[in-house]
């Protein structure tokens, strides 16, 4: 009897350190995932961080593209197309907004996202297509 309640302590003292080996590889690779997910945007294109953050807005029929028309010309309606914009104030207007267009914060654009589309937005001219 007491061979078997040992036998018994001894099976369920291993599969609990089987779970925990386990729970800490799990943990470890979930880890693992979640570092490369944060190493993903780098290699991103400074093209593509531009559409997925501000096309929705400023893409032809985006609301961005409508105002600044309105505002600006039709020759400044387009972000991607302009050649009159500096990185100092495309990083203003993204952080303070500006007249209809929201604030984004670094939680949701980080400042490296935000110099790639600078980057973008500022492009020379030879890199136009
Ligand atoms: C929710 C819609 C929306 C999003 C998203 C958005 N914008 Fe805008 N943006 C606007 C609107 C609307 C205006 C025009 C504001 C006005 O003139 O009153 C504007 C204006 C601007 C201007 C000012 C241009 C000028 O000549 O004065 C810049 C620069 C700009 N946006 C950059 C960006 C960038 C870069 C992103 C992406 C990180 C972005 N916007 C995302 C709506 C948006």
């Amino acid at each position: 009897m007491k061979a078997l309640l040992g036998t018994v302590l001894a099976l369920a003292a291993g599969s609990l350190a089987a779970a925990v080996a386990l729970g800490a590889s799990s943990g470890a690779s979930a880890q693992s995932s979640a570092l490369s997910g944060t190493a993903a945007p780098a290699a991103e294109s400074d093209e593509a961080v531009y559409v997925r953050e501000c096309a929705l807005c400023h893409g032809p029929m985006g609301t961005g593209t409508l105002m600044l028309a309105r505002r600006l010309g039709q020759d400044n309606a387009v972000l991607a197309s302009r050649t009159n914009l500096t990185g100092p104030y495309v990083e203003y207007v993204v952080r303070h907004g500006l007249g209809s267009m929201p604030a984004i914060t670094r939680v949701e654009v980080t400042d490296a996202q935000l110099a790639q589309i600078v980057r973008h937005l500022t492009r020379p001219q030879g890199a136009r297509r």
